[in-house]
């Protein structure tokens, strides 16, 4: 069936959610004071989603998208607007995310802050196979926003000029390699996850070792601008022991936490623990601990026996959050005074931390969102955590 709608506001996803009879409407595409013709794709009970069939009357922000591929590509969801209202509707999504889910005061959050690149940030693409044909150079694609077309582009407005050589190029892929990322290193050379390989990347005043097949932060100068951040609450707190959850390569450890005078890291990838070592070495920062497994198992081993007042735990988990189990832990045993948490994913950020402050241990400090993938949907969030009575920062 297709209706008019008027659009209220952007929601987390970026789509524009409308009411009609009371029932809430999301529509993609739409913007905030736009009257638009939808068709109903889903229907339930108390909400539906539609597509965009016409805009009758257009939003003055409306601005065409400089990418000619957005229509089918999945990875943009605000190329329709311009980057500032981009911003001020992705600082709204926290704040009225953290309102609906936790106890949340407004004025704990703080503005979001962003690079000065809103197009030609990524250092890292991954792209897809397109051929079944093993054996032959193939080029490779972008999956759709159908989440199933495979979309083949000769250019990426998201990625770093340096990278665009990838997408006209034929790669050969191996027999079982279904997709495969290319990384720029320091001196914008291309690595491929097609084999491990080690390669520097600057980041602050510090040149990382990280692994061809190892994680490693798409965005630098938003990391840093997180690092920055980190490194405030780390003086203003003074911790006396600095655990670092999912650490990768040691990058926030190094950037934020360098004159704590205790490190620990814990993380699953070899390749990452590899390149931590080497990292903390030539930095000349001692690295007090170091657990390769899975956070899950080796750190409530390791923090029930080993506890210490002044703990500061950082833990930026993958896009999945942390166990049931490790949350749990941390609500019951407030091991640490203090626990930063960084997130690329507001709703797994929004249920960690409901876990984490079910018994009352715990209390919000500060929250900071980031912009650290501009176009798109993702906000990544800093939220600070203190024991309840413990020191502010
Ligand atoms: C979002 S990345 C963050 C890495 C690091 N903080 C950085 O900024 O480079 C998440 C890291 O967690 C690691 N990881 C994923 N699941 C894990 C688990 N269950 N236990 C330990 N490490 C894990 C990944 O290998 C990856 O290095």
């Amino acid at each position: 069936m297709d209706m008019e709608i008027k659009i209220e506001k952007l929601v987390f996803g970026g789509d524009g959610l409308g009411f009609v009879n009371g029932k809430a409407f999301f529509v993609e595409g739409a913007l905030p004071g736009e009257k638009v013709l939808v068709r109903i794709l889903i229907e339930k009970p108390n909400y539906a989603k539609a597509s965009l069939l016409r805009v009758l009357e257009p939003s003055p922000h409306r601005i065409i998208p400089v990418c000619p591929y957005v229509e089918r590509c999945g990875g943009c969801q605000y190329q329709h607007l311009p980057y500032p209202e981009e911003l001020k509707w992705k600082e709204k999504q926290v704040l009225e995310s953290f309102q609906q889910s936790l106890q949340f005061d407004l004025k704990l959050l703080s503005p979001i802050q962003c690079g000065k690149k809103e197009y030609g940030y990524r250092n890292s693409i991954s792209l897809h196979r397109t051929t079944e044909k093993n054996n032959k150079p193939q080029r490779l694609s972008f999956i759709g926003r159908d989440n199933y077309s495979k979309v083949m582009i000769d250019h990426c407005m998201l990625a770093e000029d340096h990278l665009k050589e990838i997408f006209t190029a034929e790669h050969q892929l191996g027999r079982k390699e279904e997709r495969r990322s290319f990384k720029l290193d320091e001196k914008n050379r291309i690595f491929t996850s097609d084999e491990e390989r080690i390669y520097r990347i600057r980041a602050g005043n510090q040149s990382l070792w990280t692994s061809s097949i190892g994680f490693f932060q798409n965005n630098i100068p938003v990391t840093e601008l997180i690092g920055k951040q980190l490194a405030a609450w780390v003086k203003a707190v003074k911790p006396t022991r600095f655990i670092d959850l999912y650490s990768g390569v040691g990058t926030f450890s190094l950037l934020s936490a360098a004159t704590v005078p205790e490190i620990f890291c814990f993380e699953e990838s070899v390749h990452s623990i590899g390149c931590a070592r080497r990292n903390f070495k030539e930095a000349n920062v001692p690295l007090t601990g170091v657990f390769t497994g899975k956070v899950e198992k080796t750190f409530p081993r390791f923090i029930l026996s080993n506890q210490k007042p002044g703990t500061m735990i950082f833990m930026d988990p993958p896009r999945l959050g942390i166990a049931s189990s490790l949350a749990t832990l941390l609500s019951k045993e407030a091991v640490a005074e203090n626990i930063v948490y960084l997130s690329c994913d507001l709703q797994i950020l929004l249920r960690d931390l409901k876990h984490i402050l079910t018994n009352n241990r715990y209390e919000i400090q500060a929250v900071v969102p980031f912009d650290m993938f501009p176009r798109t949907k993702h906000i990544e969030v800093l939220a600070h955590l203190q024991k309840k009575g413990g020191r502010h920062s």
